[in-house]
């Protein structure tokens, strides 16, 4: 066994973290956890701390599920693989598949193709609505449009999407034909509109426009999220998602609600869809759906697309594409049991409660602390924090105070994510008032030293 010196030196030595700088990463080693219980994760100092980013976002049922942890064991011990490829099939990914089905009936998604995460899960979305419209006769149609500050992951498909400099800059060229329009995003925008149905409208237009200006016979889908999540945590403002929807709908659109984060009742509904009161064509799920105990995800269709495909010719209707882990069985064993738990422990009325108890308690200390330029959230247990040092200009609060202010709420015993100048939350969805009021406890005396 290597010790915690070892560890601590050797972090990022041999080992790049994802969205970090090698040397920065080798300069100030994280965190290194270790152990967890319940909604709190442990370090190598012995620290104990409540996760507030939910692993990744993902981790909705915390970390002591034991139905979930015996699932997989046993799955482990009758058949810990077999390939879903043509050809083949396993138990767990029938189950799976039927009760997502059922789950997801309000949205209307009847088939499901199994991933491993979620940009796989935006890539097989955008494959298949290319194929999609192939099979329609429409081969022109390849073109996507989403929204700035999105976020789909980093396959070249789902960076192509993605609506955010840095994680494009460096992997351009990106996928031709990706168009994005503005953010509906009330605290900055191009606009200049802080009014949300105006600015609603402003975006709705460019997405009109967008899409009547490439000719909507060039245009294969659209993808947003239903509250864009690692882009800054934006809530769209009411009936936005719906009318994108109908807008889509009139020009033969196809709509992709990416669904990775909200998927699983983290909105305080069960899906960001339902939410927003909207069937979309295709969803992608992750995340939520194995709560981070496995590596999985898929991407869902409407019976109209599924029909499209069960109908084609053998040439047009053939699914080219798949991973080695498509309907993993281990994977389809934990989300199985995942869905039971969701649904038992009703997450969604958690994260609703607790997340108005978050939302609410960051208000009131933004009326204390200047440096809280903006609150957002207000929808299940996603919220967040953008600070600044003028209010008025809306100046980012520097790096350095940002890595302070990170450090005391980590003293105080909460794990935050920082991304620039904004501080992102998203704890487990079974996560107690308690510790709710531990969280905003931690947040002022991490505003405090600034
Ligand atoms: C909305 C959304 N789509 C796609 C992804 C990519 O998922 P993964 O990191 O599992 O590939 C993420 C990840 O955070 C996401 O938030």
């Amino acid at each position: 066994m290597f010790d915690s010196n070892f560890l601590r030196e050797n972090n990022a030595k041999f080992n790049w973290h994802p969205m970090g700088h090698p040397a920065d990463d080798l300069e100030n080693p994280p965190p290194i956890f270790v152990s967890s219980s319940g909604v709190k994760i442990k370090d190598i100092e012995g620290n104990e701390v409540i996760d507030a980013v939910g692993g990744l976002w993902n981790v909705n049922l915390g970390y002591s599920n034991q139905k979930v942890k015996d699932a997989i064991i046993r799955q482990l011990d009758t058949l810990p693989y077999y390939s879903t490829f043509k050809g083949s099939s396993n138990d767990k990914v029938i189950e799976l598949s039927y009760l997502l089905k059922e789950f997801f009936k309000p949205e209307g998604m009847a088939r499901s193709f199994f991933t491993s995460g979620g940009s796989d899960s935006v890539d097989t979305a955008l494959r298949l609505a290319r194929q999609y419209h192939k099979i329609k006769g429409e081969a022109n149609r390849t073109k996507f449009i989403s929204v700035k500050l999105g976020y789909h992951g980093t396959h070249f498909g789902g960076a192509s999407v993605n609506g955010n400099t840095r994680f494009r800059e460096s992997y351009e060229p990106l996928l031709p034909g990706c168009y994005h329009i503005p953010s509906p995003h009330t605290y900055q925008n191009p606009f200049n509109e802080s009014d949300p149905e105006r600015l609603s409208n402003l975006c709705l237009g460019s997405l009109e426009n967008e899409i009547q200006f490439q000719g909507s016979g060039t245009v294969a889908a659209f993808i947003m999220e239903p509250i864009q999540g690692a882009g800054g945590l934006i809530v769209p403002p009411d009936g936005f998602f719906k009318k994108a929807r109908e807008i889509c709908a009139k020009y033969g659109v196809l709509f992709i609600s990416d669904e990775v984060i909200t998927g699983f009742g983290r909105s305080g509904e069960w899906t960001g869809s339902r939410l927003w009161d909207i069937k979309p064509d295709m969803m992608t799920v992750a995340k939520g759906i194995t709560s981070g105990y496995f590596p999985y995800g898929a991407t869902l269709v409407s019976e109209e697309i599924a029909e499209t495909f069960e109908n084609s010719s053998k040439e047009t209707g053939a699914i080219g594409h798949g991973y080695t882990y498509t309907g993993h069985p281990v994977g389809a064993a934990a989300g199985i049991a995942c869905l039971e738990e969701t649904k038992r422990l009703k997450l969604k009325d958690n994260a609703k409660a607790r997340g108005k108890q978050l939302y609410e308690g960051l208000c009131e200390l933004s009326k204390k602390f200047d440096i809280i330029g903006d609150v957002r959230g207000g929808k299940g247990l996603m919220t967040g924090l953008e600070l600044v040092s003028d209010q008025s200009e809306k100046t980012p609060v520097d790096n350095k105070t940002m890595a302070q202010i990170h450090q005391k709420i980590y003293d105080s015993g909460v794990n935050v994510r920082i991304a620039g100048h904004k501080i992102l939350m998203s704890p487990p969805l079974v996560i107690s008032s308690t510790e709710i009021d531990h969280m905003l406890y931690a947040f002022s005396e991490g505003l405090s030293i600034a």
